[in-house]
């Protein structure tokens, strides 16, 4: 697996896998994929950075995040549908530590309640449950 950094040429590649990162993680976003370009592009050009994982001719995911002074946020992370359990994503976390980032900072990741398959990875590569977001639904 090769790795690159994204570049705004890629933004529209980047959108079209967010728009399946939404629909996996059963996400209530409701953006277009004009609006996801919109923020992909602004969050490109102010703080944050995209890699993207790739084989000879596949795109096999990407990873979205920003470096903050106490933490590393992962922002967005995805392993491209028909590659998964192939352990992709297990190489990908961990080539962004020893290539990617800096080392001797913490990593956060949001995660649905309801996306159990990422609750499982993230633990198996080692996240541990931190702090649970609660909301009070509209009346
Ligand atoms: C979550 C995701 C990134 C995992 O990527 P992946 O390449 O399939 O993960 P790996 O094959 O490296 O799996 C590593 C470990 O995670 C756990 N895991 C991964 N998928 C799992 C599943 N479907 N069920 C249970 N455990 C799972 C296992 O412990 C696995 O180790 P094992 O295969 O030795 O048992 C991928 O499923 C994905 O892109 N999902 C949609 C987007 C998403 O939800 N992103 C996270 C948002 S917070």
């Amino acid at each position: 697996m090769k790795h690159r950094i994204a570049i705004a040429a890629d933004c529209a590649l980047l959108v079209r896998l967010n728009h399946q990162l939404i629909a996996d993680e059963r996400h209530r976003n409701p953006m277009t994929t004009a609006e996801l370009e919109t923020r992909m592009r602004s969050w490109l050009a102010g703080g944050y950075q995209a890699v993207l994982f790739e084989d000879v001719d596949e795109v096999l995911g990407y990873a979205l995040f920003r470096e903050e002074e106490s933490e590393l946020h992962l922002q967005q992370f995805f392993i491209a549908r028909g590659r998964r359990r192939e352990g992709f994503g297990r190489r990908a976390m961990a080539l962004l530590r020893e290539q990617v980032w800096p080392r001797g900072k913490r990593v956060t990741v949001d995660a649905l309640l309801t996306n159990e398959i990422a609750l499982a990875f993230w633990r198996a590569v080692g996240f541990r449950d931190y702090y649970i977001g609660l909301e009070l639904p509209p009346q």
